[in-house]
């Protein structure tokens, strides 16, 4: 098993803390899913995501290195009697196929090389939902490997083929005790083919 398997899996299998929510980019933007077709929450975690996406009426798949962690949420996903196909990968090393998903929902992970997949991944017409941490941010909310991190604008520049429908990012203006500080959320449109 890898080191980053068992370290994920050390951390949820110690979780005890309430069911996490969906990230605020899914939440705030859900409206704008389509009626039907294939979801995936990549780098689920908990799959707070999957569980919306489901519950929308997606058919909804959610991959993690941590098999612990996907556990726990087949065993949520029964609990709310919700249906979603659940993946234990590594998806630095299997990244998901072109053309094979309608809405793809990462919050809270970032891995570059991965991004030009990510787009790939979308069918046409395809929706992507990402939040995650930026080096601008207050407090010690979110990791301290600056790898981890995204500089201004970085979500805008790692989808740019990608048409973006809403885009948030506050960094330090302002009064800092107030709005929503720390993440960058991006919806985009996968308009056409890949060339
Ligand atoms: C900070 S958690 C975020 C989980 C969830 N998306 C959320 O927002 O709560 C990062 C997740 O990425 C997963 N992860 C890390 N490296 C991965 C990889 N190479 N392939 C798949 N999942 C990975 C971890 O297991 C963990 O669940």
């Amino acid at each position: 098993m890898s080191e980053r398997r068992q370290h994920w899996n050390r951390h949820y299998q110690a979780e005890t803390a309430n069911y996490p929510l969906p990230a605020l980019v899914l939440q705030q933007n859900q409206h704008l899913l389509p009626k039907h077709g294939e979801a995936l929450d990549l780098a689920s975690g908990l799959g707070a995501n999957a569980l919306l996406l489901a519950e929308r009426g997606l058919q909804t798949q959610a991959w993690d290195i941590s098999d612990a962690a996907l556990v726990k949420l087949l065993i949520e996903a029964e609990r709310r009697r919700l249906k979603l196909v659940t993946q234990q990968r590594d998806v630095t090393v299997a990244p998901p196929a072109s053309a094979s998903f309608d809405v793809i929902v990462v919050s809270h992970f970032l891995n570059r090389g991965l991004c030009s997949y990510i787009t790939k991944a979308l069918k046409p017409g395809g929706l992507l939902f990402y939040q995650t941490f930026c080096r601008l941010k207050r407090g010690n909310d979110g990791p301290k490997n600056p790898q981890f991190l995204l500089n201004d604008n970085e979500l805008l520049d790692l989808f740019s083929t990608l048409l973006p429908r809403v885009y948030r990012e506050e960094a330090l203006l302002g009064d800092t005790e107030h709005g929503w500080r720390n993440r960058a959320m991006l919806v985009a449109e996968k308009i056409g083919e890949d060339k």
